[in-house]
């Protein structure tokens, strides 16, 4: 039913798993004999955020944050504000920070700044996605599922107008849904 709106999968299903259970072996390697907390960036990380823990064979616990930087057209506006915070203290703390997609870098750019400002033991960033061409703000990704193109995409948590997100691979939105 969705279907019919994808002009094109970019990832299927088999090769999210394959990618993810790679990108578990290296967070494994690098924070042995540690506990991770991942916090997930609402609402697009969802998805990955459910897999990634899952595959991670180390003892972590789950929070949650939820920023705006997106209004209602498919580029960010560098206005960003926290919808909702944490609701654990990340002092001390492994953190990694899960999102769905690395795009302008003005989310996290401005989101690891502050939680830089909270003193954990260490902040990292894991995306699936990285559009690494629409970067306007530097942003360090340590765990990066896959660079794209600039496409708009859908799928494994990724929306267009809160539509797709459920959909298992993730594919490019046919540019007449959105007006393109
Ligand atoms: C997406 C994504 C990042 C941000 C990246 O969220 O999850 O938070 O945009 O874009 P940027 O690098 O240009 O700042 P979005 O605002 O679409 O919200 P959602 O996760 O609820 O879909």
């Amino acid at each position: 039913m969705l279907e019919k709106d994808i002009q094109e999968i970019l990832f299927t299903e088999e090769q999210l798993k394959k990618r993810v259970e790679e990108l578990a072996r290296q967070i494994e390697n690098d924070y042995a004999e540690k506990e991770v907390m991942f916090i997930g960036i609402l609402r697009g990380s969802f998805v990955f955020l459910a897999d990634l823990c899952r595959a991670v064979d180390l003892p972590c616990t789950l929070d949650f944050m939820s920023v705006s930087s997106y209004g209602t057209g498919t580029t960010s506006s560098g206005q960003i504000q926290i919808i909702k915070d944490l609701s654990e203290d990340i002092t001390g703390r492994h953190v990694i920070v899960v999102e769905d997609i690395l795009d302008s870098g003005n989310t996290l750019h401005y989101l690891l700044n502050i939680l830089e400002h909270r003193h954990p033991a260490s902040v990292r960033l894991c995306a699936l996605l990285d559009k690494p061409e629409r970067r306007v703000k530097p942003v360090e990704l340590h765990y990066c599922g896959f660079s794209i193109p600039d496409a708009f995409v859908v799928g494994y948590g990724l929306d267009y107008a809160e539509r797709y997100r459920s959909l298992p691979y993730v594919g490019i939105l046919k540019p007449e849904v959105y007006g393109g």
